[in-house]
């Protein structure tokens, strides 16, 4: 996937973070820096990343991080990138959903504030604080053509709720539209800098935050036939591959898309 360079993934310690980390060690990155909230999460990710580089000079780092606190998101972004000596892929999947019993009318202000807080504006620290560093930085170059890639890269995760509604989700749809309003405005003002940015929407996912649930699971399994074409879950490896293949080199002409990897969900 042409991605040599170094990169940070938020809610690294579950899912599809885990995932996107994963792949990029695989693919041949120089480093992953893992954050998530979670600190058990994060050995367990850690654990599983560190086997799969083939690069003796492949280095991990984790960050325990709340991405909703910008204090310390502009301090780990910094360190990450003090440490690597550059930061060329920011993921952004921390992320949390809820479901408002009634739907909007009865949604409670401090739910609508705490799914705000982690999905949108956490995805904005972050962006933000990892823009002000790859603004600074040189381009690296594709290992496999030797064409000028971007200064840096950051993949946003937004959702099918990004692009419709759905039922009781009312801060969560919000906010996963707004991170794809987040991604078009950015990428307009960094494009000709070199900084790519673009966002993902996966569907329904195999991953804890739709598993998580034993009852939930079990009715989204037996519905999903009908929601999608594919007619099952996608898992998170599918979406880590759509991450990386936009965070590297053979994507350096997309810019500020809103990649759908949902089984053809919005496509019904
Ligand atoms: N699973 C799906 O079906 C699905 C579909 C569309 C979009 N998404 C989005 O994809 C992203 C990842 O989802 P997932 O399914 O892998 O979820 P997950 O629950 O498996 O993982 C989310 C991770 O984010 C971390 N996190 C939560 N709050 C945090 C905070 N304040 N600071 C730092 N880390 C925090 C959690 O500890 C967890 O490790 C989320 O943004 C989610 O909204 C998920």
């Amino acid at each position: 996937m042409d991605v040599p360079g170094f990169a940070l993934i938020t809610g690294a310690g579950s899912g599809m973070g885990r995932e996107c980390a994963k792949t990029f060690a695989r693919d041949g990155a120089a480093g992953v820096a893992l954050l998530d909230i979670n600190a058990a999460a994060l050995e367990a990710t850690k654990a599983e990343v560190e086997p799969l580089s083939m690069r003796k000079d492949f280095k991990i780092l984790t960050h325990i991080l709340d991405v909703s606190d910008e204090v310390q998101v502009n301090h780990v972004v910094q360190d990450t990138a003090q440490q690597f000596g550059r930061l060329d892929y920011v993921v952004n999947c921390a992320g949390i959903g809820h479901k408002h019993i009634g739907g909007a009318a009865f949604a409670e202000t401090q739910d609508w504030q705490r799914v705000l807080d982690i999905n949108l504006n956490g995805t904005f620290f972050v962006l933000r604080a990892a823009t002000r560093i790859m603004l600074k930085q040189s381009p690296i170059k594709s290992t496999i053509d030797g064409r000028d890639l971007q200064r840096g890269s950051i993949v946003n995760f937004a959702s099918v709720a990004g692009l419709t509604g759905i039922p009781m989700s009312t801060a969560y749809c919000a906010s996963k539209h707004a991170v794809i309003g987040l991604t078009r405005t950015a990428s307009e003002d960094y494009a000709r800098q070199g900084i790519k940015i673009n966002a993902v929407c996966p569907g329904y996912m195999r991953t804890p935050f739709t598993m998580g649930n034993p009852e939930i699971a079990k009715s989204l399994e037996e519905r999903i036939n009908f929601m999608t074409p594919l007619g099952r879950l996608g898992e998170p490896g599918e979406v880590a591959d759509a991450v990386v293949y936009l965070s590297g080199g053979r994507s350096s002409y997309v810019v500020g898309s809103a990649m759908i990897v949902d089984g053809g969900y919005t496509e019904r």
